[in-house]
């Protein structure tokens, strides 16, 4: 049973009187005792050092609607907005001289909800990188069936071509079928990257040269780029330390972001597209990676989404480039990260591990 003297009824919580004050404070979470009425009794050092900032921890019926904790007969977990931590609230009935009354405690929860909350995170990453096998599921599909009539017109392109050459001409259909090999060429070298892609689905981390690295990337996206009519420039140190990471992957990343820089590119004077590769040793002698445009850059609101999956302004993207990017580095314990370039358009990074310092 809790009594107490009326003198400890007031609109700040004062420190239990007498007899329960002990009682109170030695309980080792927030906890107040409250008259039948909701009138604030007592509340011990934590429940003031928590609560007592707040105008309503005096009054039952206002802390529970600002909680959003409905009633007393509910044990309800609760984020304070004061302070953003989570408790975990429980109502028990007491005696208050001779009254009925009702004791609050508030057990701090925060650490639990963290964690959980993380888990979550962790799974939803795990989750999406699982729809992304199964795009690399289909994409090996795809890939296996295009595989076959590609391998058949090459042979009937080669074939037209040996005719042609026999003949003697015309000259402009050889040079059309020559034009159509080429395609079908290009065609083929990408079937045969999805192909080795999926198949390289299980992570192999080893040392990379970065050159080596930038140097596939841009001749897939070479023709592109002329398209474009856009400069290139590389900025690779040649005693650049190799970094630990799985080849195929890191290209996907940096394919994925210079691909992104010359679409930003796109409606911009042929005399300003200019893109640039860097790399270099951070001061964490870590190898960081950028990829610099002359774009329009990023407004604040679309920073904050970047990253996430889906996210697009573009009428053909997808919205993915970006999530896959950020899930492939942190694999690798990098970080991937936008700046504004000066003098206008993005910097888009990425660091990774030397092999020297892999764990
Ligand atoms: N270099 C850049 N300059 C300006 N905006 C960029 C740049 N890179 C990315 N963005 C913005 O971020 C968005 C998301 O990029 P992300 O690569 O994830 O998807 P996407 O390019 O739209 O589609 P896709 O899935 O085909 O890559 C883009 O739509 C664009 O608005
Ligand atoms: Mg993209």
């Amino acid at each position: 049973m809790v009594t107490t003297s009326s003198r400890s009824a007031g609109p700040r919580a004062q420190p239990a009187a007498s007899a329960q004050a002990g009682l109170l404070e030695a309980v080792p979470f927030a906890c107040a005792l409250f008259s039948a009425g909701g009138a604030l009794l007592a509340g011990n050092a934590r429940y003031r050092e928590e609560f007592g900032e707040l105008a309503e921890h005096a009054q039952r019926e206002a802390l529970l609607a600002l909680l959003h904790a409905g009633g007393e007969d509910e044990a309800r977990e609760v984020r304070a907005p004061h302070s953003g931590r989570w408790y975990a609230l429980h109502w028990g009935r007491a005696e208050h001289q001779g009254a009925p009354a009702q004791v609050l405690t508030a057990i701090d929860i925060s650490e639990r909800i963290e964690t959980l909350d993380s888990h979550k995170t962790r799974q939803e990453k795990l989750l999406f990188t699982s729809r992304l096998m199964s795009v690399g599921e289909m994409a090996a599909t795809l890939a296996h069936e295009l595989n076959q009539p590609l391998a058949a017109i090459m042979n009937y392109l080669n074939g037209s071509l040996r005719l042609v050459e026999q003949a003697g001409g015309p000259v402009q259909v050889e040079r059309a079928l020559q034009a159509a090999r080429t395609q079908a060429e290009h065609a083929s070298a990408v079937i045969a990257r999805v192909r080795e892609f999926v198949r390289a689905r299980e992570p192999r981390r080893d040392a990379h040269d970065l050159g080596q690295i930038a140097a596939t990337v841009l001749e897939l996206l070479r023709l592109e780029a002329e398209r474009l009519q856009l400069r290139i420039d590389l900025g690779l140190p040649a005693q650049l330390a190799p970094v630990f990471a799985d080849r195929v992957m890191i290209e996907q990343v940096l394919l994925n972001l210079v691909k992104n820089a010359i679409e930003a590119m796109r409606d911009i004077p042929t005399a300003r597209r200019e893109l640039r590769i860097d790399a270099r040793m951070n001061l964490d002698e870590q190898i960081e990676v950028r990829v610099s445009d002359r774009g329009a850059g990023l407004s604040p609101a679309e920073q904050d989404q970047l990253f996430s999956p889906f996210f697009t302004t573009k009428t053909d993207g997808l919205g993915i480039g970006l999530a896959i990017c950020r899930s492939i580095v942190e694999y690798h314990q990098g970080r991937l990260f936008f700046e504004p370039r000066e003098g206008g358009g993005s910097v888009f990074g990425f660091t990774l591990p030397r092999y020297e310092a892999r764990a």
